[in-house]
């Protein structure tokens, strides 16, 4: 595992950016895994303004975000098709046909997750798959548990995911209790990940991830048996390494 400490967030932003530019001009029908909350926002600024200055092409590149709120459409701004569409899809040049985020709104859901799963084997697999992580560990909506999940599938919240979250609300009680999420199995297979972690307040939990137990109860914790992962932190994440 490599991991980089950046000085702040824009730093961290700027090098992740580098990271990802890197690999889109390697291969350009990159199969990227996309990730939605606070922490990626300067990525996408700088990934958009990569490509108004002419330095990476998405136009063959497709995604697959990691998770989508049960219940939430497209168009509902606290969604993470809306987040994605308006922080990065519409200032790129990606095809939206290539672009997939999980339907909150299928009648079956069961039968959404295991589309989702197929699709991403379908594609070859992920490339290059962008996390956060949660409080309380979790990766994409995979939260604290007694197994890893293997394919995408429904998952409840817990209260802390729920109060974390209800920032971007009106009000917590708007906050839906269940997502569906890519499982560790999904986010697993990926051929390389890069993980982006910044502020006071995650450096315990990266701590736990990195040198901790490989635990469910810490869904990242499984990342350190990964071959190829990246994790770009700022000095205050990185502060208890
Ligand atoms: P955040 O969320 O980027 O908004 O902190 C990360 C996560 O919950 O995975």
């Amino acid at each position: 595992m490599k991991i980089i400490v950046a000085k702040d967030y824009d730093e961290m932003s700027a090098k992740a950016a580098e990271l990802f530019i890197d690999r889109i001009n390697k291969k350009n029908d990159l199969v990227l895994g996309l990730a939605t909350g606070t922490t990626p926002l300067g990525l996408y600024k700088n990934l958009a303004d990569a490509y108004k200055a002419g330095k990476v092409d998405f136009s063959k590149v497709s995604s697959f975000n990691l998770d989508e709120y049960v219940g939430v459409g497209h168009d509902n701004e606290n969604g993470y098709y809306y987040f994605m569409y308006h922080n990065l899809f519409k200032h790129i040049n990606i095809d939206l046909n290539n672009v997939r985020v999980e339907n909150g709104l299928a009648e079956d859901l069961e039968a959404e997750c295991e589309d989702y799963s197929n699709s991403i084997k379908a594609k070859g697999g992920i490339d290059l798959q962008l996390l956060g992580i949660g409080h309380d560990g979790h990766i994409g909506f995979n939260e604290p548990s007694s197994v890893f999940s293997k394919g995408t599938h429904v998952e409840e919240l817990t209260q802390m995911t729920i109060e974390a979250n209800s920032r971007l609300f009106n009000d917590i009680s708007e906050v839906p209790t269940r997502a569906l999420t890519m499982g560790v199995g999904d986010i697993f297979a990926a051929k390389e990940i890069c993980m982006l972690v910044n502020g006071k307040g995650k450096a315990e939990i990266l701590k736990k991830c990195l040198y901790g137990d490989i635990d469910p109860m810490v869904q990242a914790s499984i990342l350190q048996l990964h071959g190829n992962v990246t994790v770009i932190c700022d000095a205050e994440a990185a502060e208890l390494l």
